[in-house]
């Protein structure tokens, strides 16, 4: 059986939905309360066993890369006034990952950032997550996800459900239930009317896929915005081998725009008592 050891995470875009906050630092640096979001990307991956997370990252923004370097004069002078806690979490993911990186030199959309990866990923399975979007709740995507890939060993894609109106803002799968909760794909459609959508399952910012994707992407010619679209080479992936995809129990938080990387923070303050004790009172007397 082929294990899932390695992550992609994207994160070259130019997140121009959260400018002028990401115009010098990767909107994937902007922080869920006390960290970065790519932190909470990164601990989604090593809670599902993964060790080798490889970053895609545009020139401008070293951000991503230099968090996750080590800062010895940064430890030293926190070691002595006995603060280490204070960077523990970076510690102890680095514990468990190595995280490396790799350029895109020009921003020619996701499916093309997800090619930069081929290299690095070799012959094995990745996950591929994309560094804008966190998770809340149990069991968190890619732990769920592993499972499915455990035991069909075919690539899995992250589902959705999502209201009837709103099926033409996502890509929509269809396939059959062959269990509860997974589909066997047999369709993939970009940003469907409501009638012509197969089902309500959207794609949802998680993958867990195998290297013959790279094949596919790179004949993927640009299509919406002019941008080589991960979702064009899964079609034809899906079209050439059995795929699955699997309904998340976690909930998603999006960090791609002002008002919805402020109400990922909100969430994520009211599910952590020591903090929402002290957002709360706040948040009613706003509300009066
Ligand atoms: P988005 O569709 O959100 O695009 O990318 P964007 O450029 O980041 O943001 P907007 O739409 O301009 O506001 C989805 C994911 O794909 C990555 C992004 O970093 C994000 O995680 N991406 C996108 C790349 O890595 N490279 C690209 O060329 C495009």
């Amino acid at each position: 059986m082929v294990k899932l050891k390695k992550a992609v995470i994207p994160a070259a875009g130019f997140g121009t939905r959260m400018l002028p906050a990401a115009k010098a630092i990767p909107k994937e640096m902007l922080p869920i309360l006390d960290r970065p979001t790519i932190e909470y990307v990164v601990q989604e991956a090593a809670d599902a066993g993964v060790d080798d997370v490889l970053m895609v990252v545009s020139r401008d923004k070293k951000a991503i890369e230099d968090h996750f370097d080590r800062s010895p004069e940064l430890e030293a002078r926190l070691q002595a006034g006995g603060r280490l806690e204070l960077i523990a979490s970076i510690a102890e993911l680095a514990k468990k990952v190595q995280v490396h990186s790799v350029r895109q030199a020009e921003q020619k959309g996701l499916g093309h950032a997800v090619l930069q990866a081929k290299r690095h990923v070799g012959n094995e399975p990745f996950a591929c997550m994309l560094g804008d979007t966190v998770f809340s709740g149990d069991p968190l995507p890619l732990v769920q996800m592993k499972q499915i890939f455990d035991k069909y060993q075919t690539p899995v894609i992250a589902l959705e459900e999502v209201p009837l109106e709103k099926v033409s803002r996502y890509g929509i799968v269809g396939g059959k239930e062959v269990e509860p909760g997974v589909l066997r794909l047999e369709t993939l459609v970009e940003k469907p009317s409501p009638e012509a959508a197969p089902s309500r399952y959207a794609i949802c910012a998680r993958y867990i896929l195998t290297p013959d994707i790279f094949a596919f992407l790179e004949n993927t010619r640009p299509g919406k915005g002019g941008e080589i679209q991960l979702t064009d080479a899964l079609k034809m992936l899906c079209d050439a081998r059995p795929m699955h995809g699997v309904v998340l129990k976690a909930h998603r938080h999006d960090i791609g725009n002002p008002i919805d990387w402020l109400k990922t923070n909100l969430i994520l303050a009211r599910r952590n008592e020591a903090t929402w004790s002290q957002i709360r009172p706040l948040v009613e007397q706003l509300l009066k």
